[in-house]
């Protein structure tokens, strides 16, 4: 059952035992909500154990249709006292959670949850300070490569483009002063890596960058907005990648393209001292599965595009090597990922010491590889793009 009240509407999923408030809501009095109270008293008499009232993407409410919704609520509650109510809201609508928290105050049986306060297994890692090392060296290394790729994948000069879970956002610099959007948007959902993207901007003085934070899976962007949508190692730090592919597909307009990299990470190699190397990097694969995140995604990128109903798709690798520019840039990307990896993640899943200490040591025998005068460390890249139908 769904019914709409100027841009906001209501729906009820039965089976969910879920009450979704979307859009805007803003009567000039509570009979213009009608349609929407229908909704509402519908999901109250059919909910049972558990009555969700989601308000994440309920971007604007007014007092009357605060009021008005809150004394329904309450009603509920009064009326059925074995029923629990949560309402599930989104940090990225800022005002949301301190807003609908006065009515956790008013019954006892109604709670509330930040839903993205700890959405996804990697977000802890991912959305910390301690990734930005990670993420300003492997731009510096990966973007002489991706550059005449993205060309070749359709990108040129004067698209609308959005850069979606663009990280510490030099990747949108990089879109914005050689492809010239007419329009780029970058979004994340890391307040400490946007925090920085800002900050860079500002000093560097590169303006028209929509930094926006935002939760990839449920974004507020329009449909059909953007020519040419860019996901760049993210899908396989997400636990639900077709959920993200769904939304690319949702905001790319038709004959547009999605543009995404992944990795494959048990793929990382190097001369000398291979065998470490090798096993450090097949343990990286199996430490991110056990946190629900697939880094050995790459190859599976045309499989992910066909399903989310993408045509036309184009696949190509890239090895990121000691041997493109400065050895120590690539060095630098293998000791920020020790750092996370041996010196959080690891830590985090309880491993001991001993198997730290072997981890640790396949990372350091990269970096000697990647210094060594006559050694070879690469890092493998799977870049892939469909067109979504017109
Ligand atoms: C490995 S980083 C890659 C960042 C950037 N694309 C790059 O290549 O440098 C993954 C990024 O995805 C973001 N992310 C993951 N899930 C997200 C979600 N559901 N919504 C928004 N951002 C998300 C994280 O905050 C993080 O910045």
């Amino acid at each position: 059952m769904k019914r709409v009240a100027g841009s906001g509407s209501a729906a009820y999923d039965n089976g969910a035992n879920e009450l979704l408030l979307t859009g805007t809501l803003r009567p000039h009095d509570p009979g213009d909500l009608n349609e929407i109270l229908v909704v509402v008293e519908h999901g109250i008499a059919s909910a049972r154990g558990t009555f969700y009232v989601n308000v994440k993407r309920l971007v604007h409410i007014n007092t009357t249709a605060y009021r008005t919704l809150a004394a329904r609520i309450l009603y509920a509650c009064q009326s059925k006292p074995d029923l629990r109510v949560v309402i599930v809201t989104s940090s990225v609508v800022a005002w949301s959670a301190r807003l609908f928290s006065h009515l956790v105050g008013l019954h006892e049986n109604i709670s509330l949850k930040v839903y993205d306060s700890a959405f996804y297994p990697g977000q802890t890692f991912v959305e910390n300070e301690s990734f930005i090392p990670i993420l300003r060296t492997q731009t510096k290394m990966t973007w002489r490569h991706e550059q005449p790729i993205l060309a070749r994948h359709g990108l040129v000069p004067g698209l609308a483009v959005a850069d979606i879970c663009c990280g510490i956002g030099d990747f949108a610099v990089l879109l914005k002063k050689e492809f010239r959007p007419s329009r780029l948007v970058a979004l994340d959902h890391s307040a400490a890596s946007l925090a920085y993207a800002r900050r860079v901007v500002a000093e560097i003085g590169v303006q028209g960058i929509e930094y926006t934070y935002g939760d990839a899976s449920q974004m507020l962007l329009e449909d059909n907005s953007f020519d040419f949508v860019t996901c760049r190692h993210s899908l396989q730090i997400f636990d639900r990648p077709e959920v993200l592919l769904k939304e690319l597909f949702r905001i790319c307009k038709p004959g547009g393209r999605v543009y995404i990299t992944n990795e494959k990470n048990s793929h990382c190699l190097g001369e000398p001292r291979s065998e470490s190397i090798q096993w450090t990097y097949t343990e990286v694969a199996k430490l991110f599965a056990f946190f629900d995140m697939d880094v050995e995604m790459g190859p599976k990128g045309i499989r992910l595009l066909a399903n989310a109903g993408f045509d036309q798709i184009q696949m190509e690798t890239f090895m990121v090597t000691n041997h493109d520019g400065d050895p120590q840039d690539f060095a630098d990307v293998i000791s920020a990922w020790e750092n996370v990896y041996a010196g959080e993640m690891a830590v985090k899943r309880g491993d001991d010491p001993e198997f730290i200490d072997r981890f640790r040591k396949g990372f350091q025998d990269h970096m000697f590889a990647a210094l060594h005068r006559s050694g070879y460390a690469g890092w493998p890249i799977w870049a892939a793009s469909g067109r979504k139908p017109l």
